[in-house]
């Protein structure tokens, strides 16, 4: 199917079939669509946490969900996707150039110009900023998972503090957005599109 057909075909899916699993293979494809997606100078200020559906995990899941509004899909999804933005941009912003030069002190004086570029728009390199590039990989998770045939959702609708604390996840971390992922029921009814006219939400000038 062409790109627009899998966009149409996906659905925001609210229960998935606990019966079926992704393939590791086919999780690995959404998860590298995640890694290669674009970020603000390439920063890569994110963490993207996996939680598998398997027996060891079925207390965390449950009490994520709890922390969800009870909605169906986290425990019953093959893989919930957390997306968190990093929180110490300085470091990231260190991490990045170091990583450029390989750690070679010459090579880096190299990019010193485009690092004090950087370095100086870090005022603005804010936890705004980071949640905004973990919806660039949300999209592109979803898009990924589409083109496989796999449903997802994309959730706000829930407590970020309860995930980060469940999950225990450091303090440079702070929980965006989530995308469970797997497929639907035989039976799910599917919700027919609501998009209004591309006349009301687009201007060509
Ligand atoms: C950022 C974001 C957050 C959302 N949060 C939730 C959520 O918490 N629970 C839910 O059931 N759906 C959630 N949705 C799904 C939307 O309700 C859904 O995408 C929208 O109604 C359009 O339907 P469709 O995705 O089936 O085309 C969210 C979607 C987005 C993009």
């Amino acid at each position: 199917m062409s790109f627009l057909a899998n966009l149409d075909w996906r659905c925001a899916t609210k229960k998935f079939d606990q019966n079926r699993q992704v393939s590791a293979t086919d999780l690995n494809k959404i998860l590298e669509a995640v890694r290669l997606a674009p970020t603000s100078f390439g920063l890569q200020a994110f963490h993207l946490t996996v939680v598998e559906n398997r027996p060891e995990n079925t207390e965390k899941l449950q009490a994520l969900k709890a922390a969800a509004w009870d909605q169906n899909q986290i425990d019953s999804c093959s893989h919930l996707l957390v997306f968190s933005a990093r929180t110490d941009s300085a470091v990231v912003v260190d991490e990045h150039f170091t990583r450029l030069s390989g750690g070679d002190l010459e090579k880096r004086r190299q990019f010193a110009a485009y690092e004090e570029r950087v370095t100086s728009s870090l005022p603005n390199l804010n936890l705004e900023w980071a949640k905004k590039q973990t919806y660039i990989l949300l999209g592109f998770a979803l898009a990924a998972a589409a083109e496989l045939q796999i449903d997802s959702c994309p959730m706000e609708g829930f407590d970020h503090d309860k995930f980060q604390e469940i999950l225990a996840l450091p303090k440079n971390l702070s929980v965006s957005v989530i995308l469970p992922i797997g497929y639907r029921l035989p039976d799910e009814t599917i919700r027919p599109k609501h998009r209004l006219p591309k006349e009301k939400l687009i201007s060509v000038i």
